[in-house]
């Protein structure tokens, strides 16, 4: 009987278990969102202990529903929002506070204050990123010095800091019962805290931060065959299978995309789009303002890095379009008001609800929508929308072909919104290449069990991985260059109209 290996996905707005087979096609699936808690503007926070439970409920369901019995399982890998930071008690497992999500400003102050002394750039060399609210170090630094009990228990050694993956695979592999403490090297080159060249946590930031060290947990590969801690018999798996992959959501999804080669590329459409560039074996650094980072680290191999350009919100404008403003019941109902008009009637939007990621790096930036006129409705916002992802991912190809000699030829694309043919053609006519949809989509999950499954020895090697690999669906660019260029000035113009609103 062939096996199978089973991906959590916990992600910014839902939790997800997926079972894959060999050919990395889906056997079983659950999915459940969790609460998004937001206390102030440009604040964002998610409840822990909800999201372990959410973590257990969709593991128990995906398997009864598909009838696989948990011995089928190979081995498991986790896969998550990344940055997303959690302090928690290691004796009882409560957290100190609720974790402070990516997209969260709070850290603002701490941020320029960091900046004061030797600039924006100041660990860059070090770690491939700006100082930015996004990283985990400044968060860490703001619940030790808002939340008294946690800077007491982090001195004592009481206390245990993890990002998503973190959290997820400590109780899985037993909690306060010796269960693992680990990051894989991408959700650590997150942190702002490691070093890019040595894999290890870097003592002068960490001073710099005053964070002690003894709350990090250790970093490994994303793919690791001295595993980390088997899954315990009275847990939600039922049997003792071994953890063995862990890798961010955007670095999976690179994986899952199968671009192991240097110079292939994918962008993934979620909540936020990442764009990450496969840079092999060195870190390249961005003089334009995209991040070097960890792409992955296979067992027994030299770690991989890339390029990448982060956009904070993408779907998470439709989801905004849909909760707070109620045009729509659904996501997908966004297209079909975008589909009744020719084009966006001159308006433009830009989604800066916590700021500009690359390549602008601007938390002051705040949403705008700009080009009102009383002829513009819903429809032509609902288009302006959905461009308005195309165009922050534009901005960020026009960055990566500036620090690159080679211009990219063509774009893989996976995540929720690629089910949007208009937003998939205007974004071919936008970057004037082809964007290319994979058969199989969720990219993020199956990077994880990728990792998982090539450390267990499940699947033989990356040339295994590649030939699951194949095309759906491919838009051709269709529009004219003037009209491109044209549509393009002035989505700039809009982006600076965003600048200076806070603070
Ligand atoms: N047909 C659609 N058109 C436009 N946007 C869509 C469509 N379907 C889904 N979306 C958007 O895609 C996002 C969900 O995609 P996906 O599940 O890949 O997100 P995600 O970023 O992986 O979520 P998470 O952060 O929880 O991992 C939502 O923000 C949703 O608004
Ligand atoms: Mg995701």
């Amino acid at each position: 009987m062939d096996k199978y290996i089973g991906a959590i996905d916990q992600g910014t707005t839902s939790t997800r278990f997926i079972v894959f087979n060999r050919q990395g096609e889906i056997a079983a699936i659950s999915q459940k969102e969790h609460r998004q808690i937001y206390p102030q503007p440009g604040w964002a926070e998610h409840d822990p202990l909800q999201i372990w439970q959410h973590t257990q409920e969709v593991i128990t369901q995906a398997l009864r529903e598909s009838n696989i019995g948990p011995a089928e399982l190979d081995s498991i890998g986790v896969t998550n929002q990344r940055e997303t930071t959690l302090l928690w008690d290691k004796t009882t497992g409560k957290p100190y506070h609720n974790a402070i999500v990516w997209q969260c400003t709070r850290t603002q102050q701490i941020c320029e204050e960091l900046e004061q002394h030797g600039g924006n750039d100041r660990f860059r060399d070090k770690t491939g990123l700006p100082i930015s609210t996004y990283f985990s170090g400044p968060k860490i630094k703001w619940i030790l010095e808002n939340v008294p009990e946690a800077r007491e228990a982090a001195e004592k050694g009481e206390a245990l800091f993890g990002t998503m993956e973190t959290w997820v695979i400590w109780w899985l592999t037993g909690g306060p019962r010796g269960g693992a403490h680990i990051t894989d090297v991408t959700n650590a080159s997150r942190t702002m805290l490691m070093n890019l060249y040595t894999l290890d946590w870097d003592d002068e930031i960490l001073d710099i931060l005053q964070i002690p060290e003894q709350i990090l947990p250790h970093i490994v590969p994303s793919s690791d065959s001295e595993t980390w801690g088997n899954t315990l018999p009275d847990g939600p798996l039922q049997e003792e299978i071994p953890v063995c992959g862990a890798v961010g959501d955007q670095q999976a999804a690179l994986v899952g995309q199968t671009c192991f080669q240097v110079g292939e590329a994918k962008n993934t459409y979620g909540t936020g789009c990442f764009l990450l560039m496969n840079t092999g074996n060195e870190p390249i650094f961005s003089t334009h303002g995209l991040l070097t980072t960890l792409a992955y680290q296979f067992d027994g191999e030299q770690a991989v890095y890339c390029l990448e350009g982060p956009v904070a919100t993408a779907g998470a404008l439709v989801q905004w379009l849909r909760d707070n403003l109620r045009f729509i019941d659904h996501a997908y109902e966004v297209e079909h008001l975008a589909q009744k008009v020719e084009d966006n009637a001159g308006v433009y939007i830009i989604p800066a609800f916590s700021g500009l990621l690359a390549p602008y790096w601007r938390p002051d930036a705040r949403g705008t929508i700009c080009g009102l006129t009383g002829y513009a409705d819903r429809n032509h916002i609902a288009r302006a929308a959905l461009e308005s992802t195309a165009y922050q991912v534009k901005d960020i190809v026009e960055t990566m072909n500036k620090d690159n000699t080679v211009e990219l030829q063509s774009l893989k694309a996976d995540g929720g919104m690629i089910d949007n043919h208009l937003l998939m053609q205007f974004q071919a006519d936008i970057l004037n290449v082809p964007v290319i949809r994979p058969l199989i989509r969720e990219t993020t999950c199956l990077g994880a069990a990728y990792a998982a499954g090539l450390a267990s020895g499940f699947w033989s090697g990356t040339p295994e991985l590649r030939e699951n690999w194949q095309e759906d669906t491919r838009w051709h660019p269709q529009m004219s260059r003037d009209i491109r260029e044209a549509k393009y000035k002035k989505w700039q113009e809009a982006v600076s109209r965003s600048f200076n609103w806070s603070n």
